[in-house]
């Protein structure tokens, strides 16, 4: 099979009608060892956690399986036996052999090791962008960032999402500051500035979600890169910190938490780094962004802090509002922010690299 052409099956194992076989040496006895043959074929190097993956592939019913998992799951009984549940026929009678198999397959195949970041925006003076040719893989640690990063994409060209989605708003300046917060966030690494928030707040139907969606817009496509559904503070974090660079977009974020919950969002993503945390595959690492956070809410945020630090940090937007729009112009924009996207600020950190430094 071509996707693991190349790689050779350590001895004692063997493979035998697409079987993992082993030969036991004292009584020159095959044992049966599994119903499928795991290769691994890449080796990831996190270098910032210091920790590394390996890329798992193998067949079942003519199907292939590939799997990005954590050092430890080839390594341990317990770990090789949850693998299990992505499909592979490991149990509690061959996990001894599959760990014995994977240390001799590591040793008989040299694998080439890429350089992984779990996290986009800045790694040491690189840029990390989905669509940027790196000599990174990124490698999203969980579902809600795999959402953010799938979000990050272009459609149409930067002169389309010029003249559909921000020429439609030249008139209004509440709405031309989130947009322009939205590019600056990129740049908050460089200046050395701490986070900001930056808050839309207004009555109800006023264009806050859809001016939102023109911020999100600049990078990708807001339907995937808004949420509203982080209710805790360590959702935050870990979206803050895997999108880094890339501005944190939440839609109806002072209805959605209490005040006390709401207060400690503004001084934690303030603050620019996240409790350090052991995650379930053993890495360590502090999470950490420079950006910007645009929120929208019925009310300022600012009357949920009371905190004179955290308020430092906030620029609010009230009373926000559009002026003799009619119902077409938001259908329109509404639509066209779903149209075009991401080319804008793809252009942008070209630019920026080219005229200011390497990227
Ligand atoms: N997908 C859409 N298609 C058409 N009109 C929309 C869409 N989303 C919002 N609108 C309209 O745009 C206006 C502003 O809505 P919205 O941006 O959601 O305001 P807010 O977030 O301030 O409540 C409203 O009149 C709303 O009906
Ligand atoms: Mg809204």
């Amino acid at each position: 099979m071509k996707e693991v052409e190349g790689f050779g099956i350590p001895s004692p194992f063997f493979m035998k009608d697409n079987k993992l076989m082993r030969l036991n040496e004292k009584d020159n006895e095959e044992e049966f060892i599994s119903r499928q043959i795991p290769y691994v074929t890449k080796c990831f190097d996190d270098i910032e956690k210091n920790n590394v993956q390996y890329e798992l592939k193998w067949f079942n019913d003519g199907k292939v399986y590939s799997e990005v998992v954590p050092a430890i799951a080839l390594a341990t009984k317990r770990e090789v036996i949850a693998l299990a549940n992505k499909g592979l026929s490991s149990n509690d009678r061959n996990a001894r052999h599959l760990i014995e198999y994977f240390d001799l397959f590591l040793e008989k195949n040299k694998l080439k090791r890429s350089v992984v970041v779990s996290h986009l925006g800045y790694v040491g003076n690189h840029f990390i962008h989905p669509l940027i040719e790196s000599k990174f893989r990124i490698v999203p640690p969980d579902e809600g960032e795999i959402q953010r990063l799938k979000a990050i994409k272009c459609s149409g060209t930067v002169e389309d999402w010029i003249t559909n989605v921000l020429e439609p708003l030249y008139d209004n300046p509440k709405a031309l500051f989130p947009i322009m917060a939205s590019f600056a966030s990129v740049l908050f690494k460089e200046f050395d500035l701490s986070p900001i928030i930056v808050d839309i707040s207004g009555i109800s139907s006023s264009g806050k979600t859809t001016v939102q969606k023109v911020c999100a817009s600049v990078w990708g496509k807001p339907s995937g890169y808004i949420s509203s559904m982080l209710t805790t503070k360590v959702a935050i974090e870990r979206i803050a910190s895997f999108l880094n660079a890339f501005p944190l977009i939440l839609d109806d974020t002072n209805t959605a938490h209490d005040k006390k919950a709401l207060q400690q969002i503004i001084y934690l993503f303030g603050n620019g780094t996240g409790k350090m945390r052991g995650s379930l595959d053993g890495s360590r690492g502090t999470s950490s962004w420079q950006s910007v956070f645009i929120t929208t809410g019925e009310n300022n945020i600012l009357e949920y802090t009371n905190s004179q630090g955290s308020a430092a940090r906030v620029i609010p937007i009230t009373n926000f509002k559009f002026i003799n729009k009619t119902a077409d112009y938001f259908t329109l924009l509404n639509q066209n922010v779903e149209l075009y996207y991401g080319s804008i600020g793809l252009e942008f950190i070209k630019r920026w690299g080219e005229s200011f430094r390497a990227i």
